[in-house]
């Protein structure tokens, strides 16, 4: 067969019309976020069904046709985008995005793989009830991807990561089959099972190299009465961690979200997105955005968020605070942390580390890490902000005054170098959240056990003999 047979055959399965093969409707899928890479295909195929699904993997195992499954695009690790072959399939799931079922007294929700995070939460709302998983890209990134990632954000501190939210997951194998699912065709979701092998754990977090999520049975939580956001400034990021530590005694499990941003990432953010500004009228080296989520009322988790800056305070843990007084001030600062990202798109090219190290090293890691860099690249920028409640940094290199975007990316090899080298000093991992994709393939063989990475790819050898589930990643 060749390519317009295989483009017909494909057709045939999931419709004409979710078979895209002219450039111009396949763009928008073949570069990532960040631009970082752009990639060929010889179709973009949207299934609208498990079924489909299967029946596309099916064809694509009978004629070794690679696949590289697709959610909102949002990736930051390259894991979506096809290489430059032309040959592999790109399935986008965003078609199958129906939330299948809803169940308040389970808490839990079954929602197909290509639905949009918010689409969750806001479900989960309109009963009352809480999809705790929060991103910046959450208008647009789909659960699929959320899980095949094993996304983290802002709630990791008190919720835990995708992995953990997760009760049951239906999956396409690559060779077609359909798993997960009971007889009567509902995808599993208990909150206790021992029967063996946690196979669901297998294809969270693999980037969609074992296989393909078609439906997900996630926990819902209650919904919080109140929850209440304040800003701290602060001297540095040891402060924080001082802070956090103050703030868990507190606040114990209603602390939600405690999200370090350096000065510079917030000055992005005001560059980029007027009006949105810091609260406070002279510039501070760090910030602090905190939320609590209360079970009482706003009065309560007002009343607590004020006692623990006033102790903050006066302990010269901190030099300033805010506590929102309105949904939309709570707003306005939450978009001084969420929108760094695309801050720093907008700024042009940089160089991302998303890493994780023990919450106590912290500041450690950053106080000599910043050392090497600035003895051996003087004048380069860190932009640095990231979940410091669950010890993932997003510690971020950016060009030197005056320094070219081309001169600057030449030293990413010896600066991803400086940086993991550092991580693993300090006991951490070189991607906490965002997986490795493309982007990191290569590194973590230096930095991962070598036995380790045998036996991933022992795993990968068993669920995908034939190596069609998006090749070229994580592995
Ligand atoms: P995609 O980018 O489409 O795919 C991601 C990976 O999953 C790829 O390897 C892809 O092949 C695979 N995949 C997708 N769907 C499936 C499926 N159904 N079955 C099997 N494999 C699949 N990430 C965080 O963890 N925390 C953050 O705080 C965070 N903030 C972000 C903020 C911004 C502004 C942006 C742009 C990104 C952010 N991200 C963050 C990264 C990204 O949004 C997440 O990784 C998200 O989970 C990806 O979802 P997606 O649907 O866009 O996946
Ligand atoms: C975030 O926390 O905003 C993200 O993970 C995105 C990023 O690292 O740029
Ligand atoms: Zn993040």
């Amino acid at each position: 067969m060749n390519q317009s047979d295989h483009q017909a055959a494909l057709a045939a399965i999931v419709g004409a019309a979710n078979v895209l093969t002219n450039a111009a409707d396949q763009a928008a899928y073949l570069t990532d976020w960040r631009k970082h890479y752009t990639g060929r295909a010889m179709a973009i195929v949207r299934p609208g069904s498990t079924e489909e699904v299967a029946a596309v993997v099916r064809h694509c195992a009978t004629h070794g046709i690679a696949i590289v499954p697709q959610g909102g695009n949002t990736g930051m690790a390259g894991g979506a985008t096809p290489d430059t072959s032309g040959q592999a399939i790109v399935m986008s799931l965003t078609r199958m995005n129906r939330i299948r079922k809803l169940d308040v007294t389970d808490n839990s929700i079954t929602v197909e793989a290509g639905c949009v995070l918010a689409t969750i939460q806001q479900a989960a709302i309109n009963v009352d009830r809480l999809f705790p998983l929060s991103l910046a890209s959450e208008g647009s990134c789909t659960i699929g991807g959320n899980l095949s990632s094993n996304a983290g954000g802002t709630g990791v501190l008190r919720y835990g990561n995708t992995r953990d939210l997760c009760l049951g997951l239906e999956v396409v194998t690559a060779n077609g089959d359909i798993i997960g699912a009971r007889a009567d065709g509902e995808v599993r979701g208990l909150r206790k099972d021992n029967t063996g092998y946690d196979l669901k754990d297998l294809f969270i977090g693999a980037e969609g190299t074992l296989g393909i999520i078609t439906a997900a049975t996630l926990k819902l939580y209650p919904a919080p009465r109140a929850r209440v956001t304040a800003f701290a400034a602060l001297a540095t990021p040891r402060a924080a961690l001082q802070l956090l530590t103050l703030a868990q005694q507190r606040c114990g499990a209603t602390l939600t979200a405690f999200e370090l941003i350096s000065d510079l990432a917030i000055s992005l953010v005001e560059r980029h997105y007027p009006p949105h500004r810091s609260p406070f009228a002279v510039r501070h080296p760090y910030a602090v955005l905190m939320e609590i989520s209360d079970h009482e009322d706003e009065a309560h988790a007002t009343a607590m968020l004020e006692g623990l800056m006033e102790q903050a305070l006066e302990d010269g843990l901190i030099d300033d605070a805010a506590i929102a007084q309105s949904l939309s001030q709570s707003d306005d600062l939450w978009q001084l942390r969420e929108r760094v990202s695309e801050a720093q798109a907008m700024e042009g090219k940089n160089i991302k580390h998303d890493i994780s190290v023990p919450i106590s090293r912290i500041a450690d890691f950053i106080e000599t890490t910043d050392a090497l860099i600035a003895a051996a690249w003087p004048g380069v920028c860190m932009v640095n902000f990231g979940h410091l409640g669950d010890g993932n940094l997003h510690y971020n290199v950016s060009p030197a005054s005056g320094e070219t975007e081309a001169a600057f990316m030449a030293k990413q090899g010896p600066v991803n170098k400086l940086v993991y080298d550092s991580v693993e000093r300090f006991g951490g991992s070189i991607s906490a959240e965002h997986g490795l994709g493309q982007l990191k393939r290569e590194e973590i063989l230096r930095y991962k056990p070598a036995t380790e990475v045998a036996l991933m790819r022992t795993i990968k050898a068993a669920l995908d003999p034939q190596g069609i589930m998006n090749p070229g990643k994580v592995l």
